[in-house]
């Protein structure tokens, strides 16, 4: 079978923790899209570590980490990631695998990201300018490079007809650049990257599940920023949602099994794009600094707000959610009272449940419950039945609104700061 971990909303909701925490429990655990946007904290042993295109089962040597065919990688991310982890003594020539078919970002679609963005002006998606968009629209428009070429001896023609385009199109958009250095660092790093084991992965997966392995499929990015069913355009270039699964590593649908969802008990967004909740205050500010929300990938302040029930809802409704995780719970422990929006109030005075499709062009008025803060340290609490009675009553609420049990209530970014309230799998 193979279990879904994804974030429900903007991203950065704690997949990387969370994937590192459910690990052990796992064969393989596999990236199915997204690529270098990403960035996947770890905390455990006084450590913290940042992944961005590798899977976060790389810490427990008895997981096979597999990037699948959906994702985008960058060479030269790739290998910086690879050197990072040197330190710790992974054998990462057994323990990682990477799709042959897995689109490959080069150093201008960087470039045409930065361009694309430049051009937007004031109407920017606030992207990570790490060449996601250029890289997926590529491979739709069939003319990208897969990892797998690096093996061909025409790699090289083909990466030159290539940027030749990408040159024509920046300058259409005349934007300066100089190729020298990323062209060096690419070229070593795919000399590096033949060093590691590139196969059929859609293999690899379908024997593991027949032999009875237990695979996890860890989510990049956010519900809220798919390709279809996010903000567009204020959305990244792939489906984030298990739909991605399927496609993304080459699975069939009846071989999904859980469907674990994660979300902030706030929220939080980088990059433009529509936040009805969003809070513009001292108390986004103080949710801000409390919940250290800086972009892990580009040190950006993340936006802040309350908990979005309508959105929450919708993720919940297009993954098929089996079980909910909550985060980051004890960022809220400095709070008198915490909200949550139920519904929307939209211009004409409709009261909703749903996200409307003109989202990014009206102004919608979140309508919210208040919950009384439980307003102390949730340090070292392991079990369900320590917790504040404040605090058990705002997620009985949330349990009941949502319809699915929450089994997990994070509280720490620590491998251990997690109450576990249900079996899992
Ligand atoms: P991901 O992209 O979904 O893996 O999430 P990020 O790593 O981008 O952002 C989550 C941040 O919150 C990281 O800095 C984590 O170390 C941290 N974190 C995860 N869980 C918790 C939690 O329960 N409480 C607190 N305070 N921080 C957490
Ligand atoms: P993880 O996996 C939060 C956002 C960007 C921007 C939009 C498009 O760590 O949760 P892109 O570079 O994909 O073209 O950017 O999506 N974004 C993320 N926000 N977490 C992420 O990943 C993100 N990956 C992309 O900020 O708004
Ligand atoms: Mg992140």
């Amino acid at each position: 079978m193979v279990d879904i971990l994804l974030g429900l909303q903007w991203g950065d909701e704690g997949k990387g923790k969370i994937v590192d925490v459910l690990a052990p429990e796992y064969q393989v655990v596999a990236r199915f899209q997204g690529g270098p946007n990403a960035g996947h904290t770890l905390e455990f042993d006084g450590i913290k570590h940042v992944l961005h295109q590798i899977p976060s089962g790389i810490f427990r040597e008895d997981a096979l980490n597999i990037i699948g065919n959906g994702v985008v990688l960058d060479p030269i991310v790739f290998k910086k990631e690879i050197d990072a982890l040197a330190k710790y003594n992974l054998d990462l020539k057994k323990n990682l695998v990477i799709s042959k078919k897995t689109a490959m970002i080069v150093p201008t679609h960087r470039l045409l990201d930065a361009a694309y963005e430049k051009a937007k002006g004031a109407a920017k998606i606030g992207s990570t300018l790490r060449g996601i968009g250029p890289a997926y629209s590529d491979k739709v428009a069939r003319q990208g490079l897969r990892l797998g070429d690096i093996l061909s001896p025409n790699f090289e023609a083909k990466y030159n007809e290539l940027v030749e385009k990408h040159k024509q199109i920046l300058g259409f958009y005349q934007f300066e650049f100089d190729l020298t250095e990323s062209t060096k660092d690419f070229f070593a790093a795919i000399e590096f990257l033949k060093d590691f084991n590139l196969v059929d992965s859609e293999y690899v997966v379908n024997e593991s599940i027949n032999q009875g392995k237990k695979v996890l499929a860890e989510g990049a990015q956010g519900s809220l920023l798919d390709i279809d069913f996010g903000s567009y355009p204020f959305v990244t270039s792939s489906n984030t949602t298990a739909a991605g699964v399927c496609s993304g590593l080459g699975v069939a649908p009846r071989q999904v099994g859980e469907v674990f969802g994660i979300f902030k008990a706030y929220c939080t967004r980088v990059g433009s794009g529509p936040f009805p909740t969003e809070l513009n205050d001292d108390l986004g500010e103080r949710i801000r600094q409390e919940g250290r929300e800086f972009g892990a990938t580009t040190g950006r302040p993340r936006r802040t707000g309350w908990l979005d029930l309508p959105a929450l809802k919708y993720s919940i409704m297009l993954n098929g959610v089996t079980q909910l995780i909550m985060m980051k719970v004890d960022v809220l422990n400095i709070l008198e009272e915490v909200k949550v929006c139920t519904h929307y109030k939209l211009p004409n005075g409709e009261i909703t449940e749903q996200l409307p499709y003109d989202l990014c062009d009206i102004e919608v008025e979140p309508i919210y419950k208040t919950f009384k803060g439980w307003n102390c340290s949730l340090a070292g609490l392991q079990t369900y039945d320590d917790l504040p009675a404040e605090l058990s009553a705002y997620i009985d609420y949330l349990e009941a609104e949502l319809n699915i049990p929450i089994s997990f209530i994070s509280t720490g970014p620590d491998r251990e700061a997690i109450i576990l309230r249900e079996a899992i799998a």
